[in-house]
């Protein structure tokens, strides 16, 4: 490979990405390949002290563009630092998370404007776009009553409304219906067994024409 894949991991809360990003990494390293596991926000020194800002609880709130601005620096940082270098080096990057997090979460979630967040998705990301994304769809409350069960992982966008996270998903929804080449939707209300089997398939067919 002389340039490596790019695969994200998105959803609402509680669908499980990180229990599928574990056994995926697994699988793809027992065939011999390179994995570098990254997640958003954070990955880099910077982005992780940027990542303690944005999910403590008692930092809220701060203003939705700030809000914004603090993910897209990570996510710069993260981007330019371990992405870029190891897509170059031909590995294969999977990262828990990426810009289309905040088309959903500060765009379709917050409502701030999506054309603007393209933009600056563009800038911070230097164009940069995952070669397959998986969507882990489940209905929103099934995913808040999975994240409860583990309260020192409750952070500020997991305490936001029920309505906030509604939109979330339906906002990951349009984004999957609007690129359908490189989104996979999986049910991700299904035992973790069965979803690891479909993140499989999917993956496999991306590895299957590179
Ligand atoms: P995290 O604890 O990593 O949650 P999860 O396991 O659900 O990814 O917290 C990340 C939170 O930040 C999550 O609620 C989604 C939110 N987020 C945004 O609002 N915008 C973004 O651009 C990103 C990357 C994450």
């Amino acid at each position: 490979m002389s340039r490596g894949l790019f695969i994200t991991f998105e959803g609402p809360e509680g669908g499980g990405k990180t229990t599928q990003i574990h056994r995926l990494v697994d699988s793809l390293r027992s065939q011999g390949r390179d994995v570098l596991p990254l997640r958003e926000p954070g990955g880099t020194t910077i982005g992780e002290k940027i990542r303690a800002l944005l999910l403590d609880l008692a930092e809220s709130p701060m203003q939705i563009e700030t809000e914004a601005l603090l993910f897209l620096a990570a996510r710069r940082e993260l981007v330019q630092d371990r992405i870029l270098p190891a897509l170059q080096a031909g590995r294969i990057v999977i990262c828990d998370r990426f810009a289309d997090a905040t088309l959903a979460y500060q765009g379709y979630g917050r409502g701030m404007d999506l054309a603007a967040l393209k933009a600056l998705n563009a800038f911070a990301t230097v164009g940069l776009q995952p070669d397959l994304t998986l969507l882990l769809d489940l209905p929103v409350e099934s995913g808040l009553q999975r994240r409860k069960m583990d309260p020192a992982d409750w952070n500020r966008f997991d305490a936001a409304s029920l309505a906030f996270h509604q939109q979330v998903r339906q906002g990951y929804l349009a984004l999957a219906g609007a690129e359908p080449g490189r989104w996979r939707v999986i049910d991700a209300a299904r035992a973790a067994d069965v979803v690891a089997v479909d993140v499989w398939r999917a993956v496999g067919e991306v590895l299957a024409v590179i």
